[in-house]
């Protein structure tokens, strides 16, 4: 099973960035530990952040027939982004959608998600857990669906 884990812009800058609300693991942390998870679950995964969305969007079309699912916390691109969202659409990789912090909490532009309706699932406000837990849930979904 090959998964790929998609981060959006700043969020090369955890640890550092708002350790308030967004803690203070920084994302060669999450990205070791996601590494480390995936194999013990019996899955490899590639790790990639991107401050442009052309960028993300170009990784997502690079999955498709080599990758089975994904993790995406697209940052602000979630309440703007359509392009991330057709894209995701386009390739069809079951995705989870997840984030550091508990968007629904926050302000009323980040309530809404162009990727949350068409994930396998959404999580958010575990801090650096919510990536353990969208490995899991997306590793267990990928499991269920296997023919
Ligand atoms: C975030 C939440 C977004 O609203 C914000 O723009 C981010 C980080 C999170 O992980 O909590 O950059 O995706």
């Amino acid at each position: 099973m090959q998964l790929l884990a998609l981060h959006g812009p700043n969020l090369n800058l955890l640890g550092t960035r708002e350790p308030g609300l967004y803690g203070s693991v920084t994302l060669e942390q999450i990205n070791a530990d996601l590494q480390q998870r995936a194999a013990a679950l019996g899955a490899g995964i590639d790790c990639f952040q991107s401050n442009h969305e052309g960028a993300l969007v170009d990784r997502i079309h690079q999955g498709h027939g080599r990758v089975n699912g994904i993790l995406i916390n697209a940052a602000a691109y979630t309440h703007t982004s359509v392009a991330l969202r057709d894209a995701l659409l386009a390739v069809a990789i079951p995705y989870v959608e997840l984030h550091l912090s508990n968007t629904h909490a926050r302000e009323a532009f980040r309530h809404h998600s162009y990727l949350a309706d068409r994930a396998v699932g959404v999580i958010c406000g575990f801090g650096a857990g919510s990536y353990r837990l969208a490995l899991e849930g997306l590793v267990a979904h990928l499991r269920a669906s296997r023919p």
